[in-house]
């Protein structure tokens, strides 16, 4: 698994590219209603270029805090929400202090952490009672065994293989995605094909792939673990990907 430091300079570049995520306030008003969000406090964890952490200052957020491991995307992020509260931290090690947030949004980073249970208990413990958190990672089966091995093979090749493969498969992929679902790229995210394909096969480390018994076990019994089908309009990523909303009793 890649260090934490190694995670975030992949990111510092793969954000240089990131186009805004036209979808992402479509995804949260899917997962959570807008009244669970207003005037609350929110926690982007692992903000990336910071489209979510945007879109709940939109909806009418108390306060927005978030963090990622990579300085390049906190940069970009910083300049979508100026009254949000940003750092440089992992998931595994959130610098809150417990009960901190109403709301937790954490989209597309546990399977790069390489402590995931730890991460799952940080959630956890800066979650408020009362409060939702919604968890998006990689489900295991067969398309994410396929990309987590294309991965492992493109990451530890040579570095003039990168451009090649990024060049290439800006060509070749939205050919067979139209082949294959009638729908260009840019119909299912605003994602770059470049993007996809630079975050998808050249992400250092292995990637960890979950199941609901897995995610349920890992969050633990003191909350109410459930999975979730946002309308993700990415083929690829609907089959990759499982999402849970995590409930804290009062
Ligand atoms: C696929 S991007 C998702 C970014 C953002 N959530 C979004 O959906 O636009 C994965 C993000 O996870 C971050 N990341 C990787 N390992 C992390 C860790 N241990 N703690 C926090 N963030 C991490 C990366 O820096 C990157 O920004």
């Amino acid at each position: 698994m890649a260090s934490v430091s190694q995670q975030g300079q992949f990111w510092d570049r793969v954000t240089e590219q990131a186009q805004p995520l036209d979808e992402a306030l479509r995804l949260i008003e899917s997962l959570i209603p807008t009244e669970a969000i207003r005037d609350r406090d929110v926690l982007d964890a692992g903000c990336g270029a910071g489209d979510y952490s945007a879109a709940f200052g939109q909806v009418g957020a108390r306060s927005v805090t978030a963090f990622d491991v990579s300085t390049g995307s906190l940069r970009l992020a910083v300049g979508k929400t100026p009254a949000g509260r940003f750092a440089r931290a992992s998931l595994s090690e959130l610098p809150y202090r417990s009960a901190s947030f109403d709301v937790i949004w954490s989209w597309g980073v546990l399977h790069y952490v390489p402590n995931a249970q730890a991460a799952m208990r940080e959630i956890v413990r800066v979650l408020r009672p009362g409060g939702v958190a919604v968890v998006h990672t990689l489900r295991t089966g067969f398309w994410s065994s396929f990309e987590a091995a294309g991965a492992k093979l493109f990451s530890a090749a040579p570095s003039w293989v990168e451009p090649l493969v990024l060049s290439g498969g800006e060509r070749i992929v939205p050919l067979v995605t139209r082949l294959l679902t009638g729908r260009r790229p840019e119909e299912q995210t605003s994602k770059t094909v470049r993007q996809k394909i630079h975050e998808r096969l050249f992400v250092p480390g292995e990637q960890r792939t979950f199941t609901l018994e897995q995610l349920v076990k890992g969050f633990g019994p003191s909350v109410e673990t459930s999975q979730a089908h946002p309308p993700v309009a990415d083929l690829l990523n609907r089959n990759m990907s499982i999402t849970v909303v995590v409930r804290k009793p009062r």
